[in-house]
């Protein structure tokens, strides 16, 4: 059975429960309930907290056997830290983050949460709820030995409010997004013996349920468009191409849509340019951004988002085969511009040229934005701390990074300029599919532009922060599910009203 979590909201009279769970502030002892519950110690808390070197600090837990009384076995101090007013949500999502890793650290499946301060408001009680939801997700459905970490296989907390009806709405509608981001690890760590092309495009078509019409092209449908380039990647694997459509009208009738795109390389060995053995297995994460834009639009269509909004993933797996491309073959993508292949492991780029020609082409976007696992040499320059973001229009840009600071899904922005084109220009076709190292993650941006046109556009390139993930207090996982939330704010702080 798949790991459970039960989050439910509850007035502040506590039943019986594993362990009851305030929060003090740094410096100081817990406040409201919590000091009622406190009380029940009998004892001075400034006292026992220095004693056991709790300080407040988030992060920090105390941990007592409840005394007679409290209708628990353990009571826990959780730090808060320092009120801060300016802190960004994501703070809230952390602290339920840590507290999923707290509860199973110590071995308890059943908390209770006392959560009365005015500060918790729905719409931070909603992040610990999503907090919770996130770290105690584990991708162990191939494991027989399931670790016991973030909690048990069962957890279940309660978290005690003052209004319980509007954090219910708010846990709700931020838990569409959860799901989405959970649906974008998922996708991601299957293994890609199971996840192929054919089985990702099912994976996206049981979106319908939720009310997102999906579209699923195969290859005599992109042969006809003249989608060459993306069926150039295609053709040395024995797995059919697929572009998958996805789309949610929430908004006004005759609104043109946001388009997201996403890389969907099932697996990227490199293809005739074959990539080293060493870390080949990542390469089933390649198709992070499709995963990401697939999330996106289980979150809008489950949160019921006021948009139009069309995802597009263009799946297709990248093997060397004696169907292969071959460095030096010249393809013309459906845009009509020629390419030169001289590396068949820059393959993203060529996906992406025909899935953005499709959007502009068929869709009329309002504006597009792509995420792909693009280079290695965004992970260079910005490590795992920032996705990079290239766009063409500063204000697309600027509220793609306030999104970004605002969920902690960071993003920077890196330059584009025709300066660049010279390092793709070819000698034999229009453009050629790499510049080589220098400015590797620009080029590659640099690549797209020309496919993007004077659209409203932007690339996300996520190679450094959606494999691999950093090890957060809200993802112990091989993949954080990075762009969900991003997007899904970006959408609801811009597009909805
Ligand atoms: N999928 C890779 C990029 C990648 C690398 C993603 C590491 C995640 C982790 C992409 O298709 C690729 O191979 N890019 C090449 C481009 C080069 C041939 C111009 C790269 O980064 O080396
Ligand atoms: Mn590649
Ligand atoms: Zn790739």
């Amino acid at each position: 059975m798949a790991r459970q979590i039960d989050i439910r909201t509850s007035p502040l009279a506590v039943a019986a429960t594993g362990a009851l769970v305030i929060y003090a502030d740094e410096g100081a002892p817990p406040a409201g309930q919590g000091a009622a519950a406190w009380a029940a110690t009998g004892r001075d808390f400034a006292t026992v907290a220095a004693a056991a070197g709790f300080s407040g600090k988030q992060g920090q837990v105390l941990d007592l056997p409840a005394p007679d009384g409290l209708p628990a076995r353990r009571l826990l101090v959780l730090g808060a830290g320092k009120p801060d007013a300016n802190a960004p949500l994501s703070a809230w999502t952390d602290r339920g983050g840590s507290l999923a890793g707290k509860l199973g650290a110590l071995n308890i499946d059943t908390a209770a949460v006392l959560l009365d301060g005015a500060e918790a408001t729905p719409a931070a009680v909603a992040e610990i709820a999503a907090g919770l939801r996130l770290r105690h997700y584990r991708f162990d459905r191939y494991k027989a030995k399931k670790a016991g970490e973030n909690g048990g296989e069962t957890l279940s907390v309660t978290l005690h409010v003052a209004d319980p009806a509007r954090t219910d709405a708010a846990i709700a509608d931020r838990m569409a997004v959860v799901e989405g981001a959970l649906l974008a690890r998922d996708l991601i760590h299957e293994p890609p013996n199971v996840l192929g092309t054919e089985e990702f495009a099912a994976r996206a078509g049981e979106l319908a349920a939720h009310g997102i019409v999906v579209e699923t092209l195969g290859r005599a449908e992109l042969a006809a468009l003249g989608m060459n380039a993306l069926l150039g990647v295609a053709q040395g694997s024995a797995r059919p191409p697929r572009l998958v459509v996805m789309h949610w009208r929430g908004g006004a009738a005759d609104a043109p849509p946001l388009a997201f795109i996403g890389k969907g390389v099932v697996f990227d060995t490199g293809g005739i340019s074959i990539k080293p053995a060493a870390n080949m297995e990542d390469m089933k994460g390649d198709m992070g951004g499709a995963a990401a834009v697939t999330g996106l639009m289980l979150a809008l269509a489950r949160r019921r988002a006021k948009v139009n909004a069309v995802g597009l993933i263009g799946l297709v797996e990248n093997m060397p085969s004696g169907t292969a491309m071959r460095p030096g073959d010249i393809i013309r993508a459906a845009s009509g511009t020629t390419i030169e292949i001289v590396n068949t492991d820059a393959e993203g780029r060529l996906v992406l040229a025909d899935a953005l020609w499709y959007a502009r082409e068929k869709l009329n976007p309002a504006l597009m934005i792509d995420l792909a696992t693009l280079t290695g040499a965004i992970g260079v320059a910005l490590g795992a701390e920032h996705a990079g973001l290239f766009s063409n229009d500063d204000e697309l840009a600027r509220k793609l990074t306030a999104a970004g600071l605002a969920t902690g899904e960071k993003l920077w922005r890196m330059p584009l300029g025709s300066s660049y084109d010279r390092l793709i220009e070819s000698r034999f076709a229009d453009i050629k599919n790499s510049g080589g190292r220098p400015a590797g993650a620009i080029t590659a941006a640099q690549f797209l532009l020309r496919f993007a046109g004077t659209t409203p556009w932007a690339h996300l390139d996520i190679a450094g922060v959606a494999l691999a993930s950093p090890q957060t207090e809200t993802n112990t996982s091989w993949s954080s599910g990075f762009g969900v939330a991003l997007l899904d704010r970006f959408v609801r702080d811009n597009y909805e009203r």
